[in-house]
């Protein structure tokens, strides 16, 4: 039995090894469903930014007004796109699946879904990690998804993202400074008490001034695009914790009553 036991162990064991996943480090995000504010401009973010491309064809234009207190009117004026688009709508999109794929080599896929599939951590990191990299057709890559086929779309809010160690002859922009991290722990000067750091050429740098946000202000906007595609993957999830709360609260009065009302079946019994 214990043989065979440990075997079963044995056989499910790469299955946790590829459930590992990614090799770049992600960055953390803390999303927040009841902030509508964020969700309203995310969703701007997505009409603006994403839906030339992208479908988010298992939602309707309706429910995401409805969801996120936006009017009607400031919705199919400010959101939907299409002349011929009605309020009822799925969210749709006119790029052909073949066209797509011979303008980019890989079709957009649907976004509805895509938080669940990849998880808010990824999506934050994937949009916040594209560079230059003369190699490729749209000339970047990006180190969340390499060789993707997406060119980088928030380029003019985001600015230029670089590695300064691939840059070619002639250009050149500052290394990033990085504190320096031995067996596991930041560095720290003993007597300042000041982050230790090196520079690191092969980190991620955006040149400063090139984009139209500063990073902080950037990494704010993609937050709340990555709050309106975890909003859209589950729109009923506020809803599901509310009356979750209520059926554990009711389970645990009726147990006091189903209880008492054992107690007294078996009392005459024992
Ligand atoms: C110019 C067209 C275009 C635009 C605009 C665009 N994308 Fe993409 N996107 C693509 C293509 C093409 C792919 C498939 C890339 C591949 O598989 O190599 C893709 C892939 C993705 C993926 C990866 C999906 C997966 O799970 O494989 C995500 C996430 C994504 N896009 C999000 C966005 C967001 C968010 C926006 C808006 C900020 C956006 N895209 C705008 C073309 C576009």
């Amino acid at each position: 039995m214990k043989k065979q036991f440990a075997a079963l162990i044995l056989a499910i064991l790469p299955a946790f090894t590829f459930a590992a996943g990614p090799s770049v480090a992600l960055d953390k995000v803390d999303i927040d469903l009841r902030d509508k504010a964020a969700l309203q401009d995310g969703l701007q973010t997505f009409a603006n930014y994403c839906m030339g491309c992208h479908s988010a064809q298992y939602q309707r234009y309706e429910r995401v007004a409805n969801d996120l207190d936006i009017p009607e009117d400031v919705m199919l004026e400010n959101i939907v796109f299409s002349e011929e688009a009605k309020i009822g709508d799925h969210m749709k999109i006119g790029m052909r699946v073949d066209d797509a794929k011979a303008w980019f080599g890989a079709a957009p896929p649907d976004l509805t879904l895509v938080a669940r599939v990849r998880g808010n951590d990824w999506l934050y990191s994937y949009l916040r990690s594209f560079y230059e990299d003369p190699a490729r057709p749209y000339g970047v890559n990006n180190t969340v998804f390499p060789n993707v086929g997406m060119p980088h779309v928030l380029a003019q809010l985001q600015g230029r993202q670089v590695i300064p160690a691939h840059l070619g002859e002639g250009e050149s922009v500052d290394c990033k400074q990085v504190q320096v991290v031995e067996n596991g722990r930041k560095q720290f000067d003993p007597l300042t008490g000041t982050p230790i750091t090196h520079e690191d050429c092969n980190q991620l740098t955006v040149v400063a001034g090139t984009g139209s946000l500063n990073t902080a202000e950037y990494d704010e906007k993609v937050k709340n695009l990555v709050a309106f595609l975890a909003y859209s993957a589950n729109p009923v999830k506020l809803e599901s914790q509310r009356i979750g709360t209520y059926v554990l609260l009711f389970l645990a009065v009726f147990f006091v009553f189903a209880y008492l009302l054992k107690r007294e079946y078996w009392k005459d019994v024992h």
